[in-house]
């Protein structure tokens, strides 16, 4: 068959190396977007005196039956057997096949460069909100754990090694903390894509008095490219929608951590629903979180597009080169991998179960010795004298193999006269969070306040 571009050749392109270079495979992922394309340019080049009304009609109604034919995925299949190169050479070749000599008018002025940039922006446009939606429904799921664990406190961990009691709530919160910082980075991405590049032509611009402002609106964008040499050959906005996916999954899959550590025999803070883990083929008594493993395995996918990604971007000169139509494996396998991690996390998170005594238990321990320093430093002890003083507490109850709920107030006394009979009191993992002060702490009205300011953000997003 003839290509786009067959004029210019005595014959036709070797097979292998035209399916090497074809596209069409996966970008039949835009044809919506490139109908949608075609549809407001044709209006374009008409208002510009390129096509006639009647020509711009014929058009008009040949897209939207392509469109329709497209809602069955044997139209594709067809299309792959005539060995369309792309997307928009599948479009045109329909579309010359239905109106002919009016069809071929349509790519005036026009050039795959930019449609294919234009294209792909309208795909991001209409399935970025989608992964929005994704992870706010995955911040509801956490929210939703945060409001049943109530006052249950639990451990934080620096180092793995055991910090200061939280609430248990506050936990969930933190992970919401940095899903909200990504769905704002997909929102920044969304004004990132806002430009419109029709009009740019190959690179230089197009000789065809297009009115770009009146497309730009058209197509629901706010503004136009700045430069045509730039927009043909700059995919920034897919760097930046993997980074935002890369980033994404790395915040997921430290979430999926959280949970294969904490729903493990060794710590044993949530039971994982039997709906959500899988057994052994071999030693019966398994029980494995395989979904969130996944979750931190297909990271690893993500990051290695965003990384390979900008390894092709980096050497490319100015203007557009085929090196560019990597764009698209690229995000598709991106978009595909993060929502699915996300729905899996969501669905696993929301099954989980807390054990409540157990996170209690070993919220109290040696892990409270910074509340016995402010015990002291509430006291008149500056807070370096304090650590110290502790510091041999602490050495001695390890040595000893005990806990400060274990000592007498004559105990207590030898390390310090500042000692008084409230200490019991002061050193329980309740006492240590309701004594914290800020707004961003575990403090329990600062959660409950957190909790009714996330609530009213999903409320409105
Ligand atoms: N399939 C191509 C891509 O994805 C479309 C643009 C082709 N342009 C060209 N000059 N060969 O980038």
């Amino acid at each position: 068959m003839a290509h786009l571009w067959s004029g210019r050749f005595e014959g036709g392109p070797d097979a292998a190396l035209f399916s090497f270079g074809a596209s069409f495979g996966f970008d039949r992922r835009l044809f919506e977007d490139d109908v949608t394309g075609s549809l407001a340019w044709a209006e374009a080049i008409h208002a510009a005196g390129v096509l006639s009304a009647a020509e711009l009609e014929a058009i008009t109604r040949a897209l939207h039956e392509i469109l329709a034919a497209g809602a069955d995925p044997a139209f594709f299949d067809a299309a792959a057997a005539k060995q369309d190169e792309d997307v928009h050479s599948f479009v045109e070749r329909e579309l010359i096949a239905r109106v002919g000599d009016a069809g071929r008018r349509l790519h005036t002025g026009r050039s795959r460069n930019e449609q294919v940039s234009l294209d792909l922006r309208l795909y991001l446009k209409r399935r970025v909100p989608l992964l929005q939606n994704a992870i706010e429904a995955l911040i509801r799921v956490l929210a939703g754990q945060a409001v049943a664990a109530g006052d249950a406190v639990m451990p934080s961990y620096t180092h793995l090694r055991r910090a200061q009691p939280v609430l248990v709530a506050h936990f969930f919160l933190a992970h919401c903390a940095a899903l909200r910082r990504d769905h704002a980075r997909l929102a920044a991405l969304l004004a990132e894509i806002d430009e419109l590049p029709l009009g740019s032509g190959a690179i230089a611009g197009t000789s065809y008095p297009v009115d770009v402002a009146a497309l730009a609106a058209r197509l629901g964008f706010s503004r136009v490219v700045l430069n045509s040499i730039d927009a043909t050959g700059e995919r920034d906005f897919v760097s930046s929608f993997l980074h935002g996916a890369a980033l994404t999954m790395v915040h997921i899959s430290r979430m999926a951590e959280d949970f294969i550590l904490f729903t493990s025999e060794e710590f044993r803070f949530f039971e994982l629903a039997d709906t959500a883990a899988t057994g052994s083929s071999l030693m019966p008594q398994k029980k494995n979180p395989d979904p969130l493993e996944l979750v931190r395995g297909k990271s690893g996918r993500v990051i290695g597009r965003l990384a390979g990604w900008l390894a092709t971007m980096k050497s490319l000169p100015i203007g557009y080169s085929k090196d560019l139509q990597e764009d698209k494996e690229a995000v598709f396998e991106a978009e595909d991998t993060l929502r699915g991690s996300i729905d899996a996390a969501a669905t696993v998170i929301g099954g989980l179960t807390l054990n409540p005594h157990v996170t209690a238990t070993a919220a109290s321990g040696l892990l409270l010795a910074t509340d016995v320093a402010d015990y002291l430093v509430a006291r008149g002890v500056p807070f370096r004298d304090a650590h110290e003083i502790v510091g041999a507490l602490v050495r001695r109850l390890v040595r000893e193999n005990r806990s400060f709920d274990s000592m007498t107030l004559d105990e207590w006394r030898a390390h310090s006269p500042l000692f008084e009979a409230d200490v019991r009191d002061a050193i329980t993992p309740a006492a240590s969070v309701a004594r914290k002060r800020t707004p961003q702490s575990t403090q329990p009205e600062a959660v409950a306040a957190s909790l009714r300011e996330l609530q009213a953000w999903l409320t409105k997003s």
